[in-house]
């Protein structure tokens, strides 16, 4: 199959430019002025953006937690994603307690293989690397798994003591591998939960309010500390606040290899969330909290001047009808996360491009070029180039949607509410590409499940 994309405007992170691409089954063969070759299939741009297909590396599909499972699997998860111009994922496998990490990868492989719209590859949050089991960040390097998340956060659950962070760090320093941090200091969130369950506080909004930015902020922190004396570049994941951004700036400006991604609940939602009626707030549990708004400017900043680098979406659907009921009575037994996998790239373009916060090329940046580059992907992904696999978005930036769990242009994820409910966003992923092959044409999904290949990735030191 070959296409050709005619008339249409190149974004990429560095560029901006007018020219129509060719791709020869699955890679970007030419690019250049007025192309008139042969192709399949030949797609007018006129008007529109062509950008590289967005990297969402931070999604929770087909997840166990909290007593339940995150709704979207790998078959609807993905096929919203890609009818949101997001084109590889990077989910998150998980080490069960007392198991090996590379049983806990070998069950991710079997619920995604075959069923994806797009490109995916793992991450592996580990929990346990004692003994020998710490020879095994080795050999999920050769499988091409070269990111960890740890967790500060969930004492009894993913959680990790710092002895055996700065031990897993150590290693995965000594491998080039990247290290991802939830951080929160859940030793000292659990005790401020326990009280306030005693005192009889139970609504969601207590969720936010035992979880404060100051521990986040110190968490950061602390991943930053272990992670210079462990000699490993840090991600932080899910970064919410200015408190905790600060932590990232300085870091950073002492030339320490320190990253962090935000996501667009934190950017476009706020605290006030929480006190909907209904037990509405619980649609927004999830952790971190959201914070107050003041901080969203902060992210902003944040996101312009490249202190955070990455807008991904942790997306970790619980339906509110059961799921989320869970929790009825105690905020503590609502599944946290919340839905976001198919609305990034409008939501960023519209907060972030219409609304004058970061530049187009910025724009592509951090929903892809730069996810590509930390997590082992470039130049196969975040780009567009000779070369390249052919994962390319037609962005139309003058249509107008208003997000709603009822419009199926902005909603296909398999849960009964989206948190932006009524938000307006001009410009709307049409057409999108996964490897050559067209997996979205005019907002419709028309994609096999199996599309998608798991990516080898290589590694951060690369
Ligand atoms: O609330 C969240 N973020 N749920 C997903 C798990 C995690 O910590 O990323
Ligand atoms: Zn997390
Ligand atoms: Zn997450």
């Amino acid at each position: 199959m070959s296409v050709l994309i005619k008339n249409g405007r190149i974004i990429t992170a560095s560029d901006d430019y007018q020219a129509d691409i060719f791709i020869d089954k699955d890679k970007i063969s030419i690019i250049g002025e007025n192309l008139s070759i042969p192709a399949d299939k030949i797609i007018d741009a006129s008007g529109k953006y062509v950008i590289p297909g967005g990297i969402d590396p931070h999604t929770h599909l087909d997840m166990p937690f909290m007593g339940t499972v995150s709704s979207d699997d790998f078959v609807t998860g993905t096929r919203a994603a890609a009818i949101g111009g997001t084109t590889t994922i990077i989910d998150f496998a998980i080490q069960t307690i007392g198991h090996s990490a590379l049983e806990g990868l070998e069950i991710w492989h079997a619920k995604a293989e075959g069923k994806t719209a797009i490109d995916y590859g793992f991450h592996m949050i580990l929990t346990d690397t004692e003994g020998d089991k710490i020879s095994e960040l080795k050999t999920l390097i050769n499988e091409g798994v070269t990111s960890y998340k740890l967790f500060m956060a969930y004492p009894g659950a993913l959680y990790m003591d710092d002895g055996n962070i700065y031990r897993t760090m150590r290693k995965a320093g000594e491998h080039g591998a990247i290290v991802c941090m939830h951080a929160e200091n859940g030793i000292v969130i659990d005790e401020i939960v326990r009280n306030a369950v005693a005192d009889g506080k139970t609504e969601p909004k207590w969720h936010a309010l035992t979880r404060p930015d100051r521990m986040e902020a110190e968490a950061v922190h602390r991943t930053i500390a272990i992670g210079d004396v462990a000699e490993v570049p840090v991600y932080i994941v899910h970064l919410t606040s200015a408190a905790a951004l600060e932590q990232v700036a300085m870091a950073r400006n002492d030339g320490q290899a320190v990253f962090a991604e935000t996501c667009p609940q934190y950017l476009f939602l706020d605290h006030s969330y929480y006190e909907k009626e209904n037990f509405e707030g619980a649609k927004y549990v999830m952790s971190p909290p959201l914070r107050e708004k003041w901080n969203q400017a902060e992210l902003w900043n944040g996101l312009g001047t490249g202190n955070l680098q990455v807008v991904s979406t942790d997306h970790c659907t619980f339906r509110f009808n059961d799921q989320k009921q869970m929790g009825k009575d105690l905020f503590t037994q609502i599944p946290n996360g919340a839905p976001g996998i198919e609305n990034r790239m409008s939501l960023i373009y519209q907060g972030g491009v219409l609304d004058g916060h970061i530049s187009l090329n910025k724009f592509v940046e951090v929903t892809s070029t730069a996810a590509a580059k930390i997590f082992g992907l470039y130049p196969r992904k975040g780009t567009i180039a000779v070369g390249s696999d052919a994962d390319v978005v037609i962005f139309n930036p003058n249509r107008k949607e208003t997000i709603s769990v009822d419009n199926p242009i902005t909603h296909n994820m398999n849960v009964d509410y989206n948190a932006y409910e009524g938000f307006e966003v001009n410009g709307v992923s049409e057409t999108v590409l996964s490897r050559g092959k067209i997996v979205v044409e005019d907002n419709k999904y028309v994609g096999n499940e199996g599309d998608g290949q798991f990516l080898k990735r290589g590694l951060f030191s690369d």
